[in-house]
């Protein structure tokens, strides 16, 4: 947190809502489907790939902010096994974007201790684009600050169909547990995310970390993905922290009050 508080000056507005969140609390995951670069270029009457390319200092800002905050990591979501349906081109400009995006940021993701790595269906990624994420994600293996997970031809069910098919040729066979399951996700070993936060206003999940986000908190916003900024993150944050999270559960002091009701009913399972 104080290495974010560090680089925001006296006067800046997002100070006051860096200075609001309680540090004890913040989110261990974030994960975000960074959606509305489309129409963010249709409203300039800017060809998508405009919207993409303007979509990239976004990405900048939340690892920055990410990795100065605290968090310990953060999924982002660059592209889905959907998208290869779109225009050949549209679809070379991304792969473009992400070889740029790699080489300009690598010097910044290891001054900012950022370990980057790939999930998703890598060896259908263009050989090119592939060398080099892969590259960066050997280069920066050593970073402990923040991991950020690109997803990138990524489906959730194509995850958990991986995962199970991975499970039974390892030998792991019925009955097929979610211990055994999780074991073998793409994400194995990390915490699921607390907040999912999602750009440009749709209210759907859209194949991302079906799995993972069984019990995390969606935070939707009308910002399209190339006007987020800094500040929209904090919010995002803020409205986390002010969540009550049950996990199915009950919150302690109501939990408390209804074993001490069912006490004195005579009714308690204890
Ligand atoms: C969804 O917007 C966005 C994507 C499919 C690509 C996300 C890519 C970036 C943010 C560019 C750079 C990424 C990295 C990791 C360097 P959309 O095109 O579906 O928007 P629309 O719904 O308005 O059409």
């Amino acid at each position: 947190m104080q290495a974010l508080l560090d680089i925001l000056g006296p006067e800046d507005p997002d100070r006051v809502l860096a200075e609001s969140l309680d540090p004890r609390r913040l989110p261990r995951h974030i994960a975000v489907i960074m959606d509305g670069n489309g129409r963010w270029a249709n409203r300039r009457n800017l060809p998508r790939a405009a919207g993409h390319k303007a979509g990239v200092e976004p990405v900048r800002m939340t690892v920055e902010t990410c990795s100065r905050l605290g968090v310990e990591v953060l999924t982002l979501y660059a592209f889905s096994v959907e998208n290869w349906k779109r225009p050949r081109a549209e679809v070379d400009t991304l792969w473009r974007l992400l070889r740029v995006y790699i080489r300009k940021e690598l010097p910044e993701l290891m001054r900012n201790g950022v370990r980057l790595r790939a999930i998703g269906r890598l060896e259908a990624l263009p050989p090119a684009a592939r060398r080099e994420l892969l590259a960066a994600v050997e280069a920066t293996s050593g970073n402990r600050r923040l991991l950020v997970n690109l997803a990138i031809n990524y489906g959730g069910r194509t995850e958990i169909v991986d995962a199970v098919n991975a499970a039974l040729a390892n030998g792991d066979c019925a009955p097929i547990t979610e211990d055994i399951v999780e074991r073998y996700l793409y994400t194995a070993g990390l915490p699921d995310p607390d907040l999912v936060i999602r750009t440009s206003g749709e209210m759907r999940v859209s194949n991302f970390l079906l799995w993972q986000v069984a019990y995390s908190e969606l935070y939707v916003t009308d910002t399209l993905w190339p006007d987020f900024r800094r500040s929209d993150l904090l919010q995002a944050i803020a409205e986390y922290q002010r969540r009550d999270r049950r996990f199915g559960g009950l919150r302690a002091p109501r939990a408390e009050i209804e074993e001490a009701a069912e006490a004195a009913l005579g009714i308690s399972s204890r």
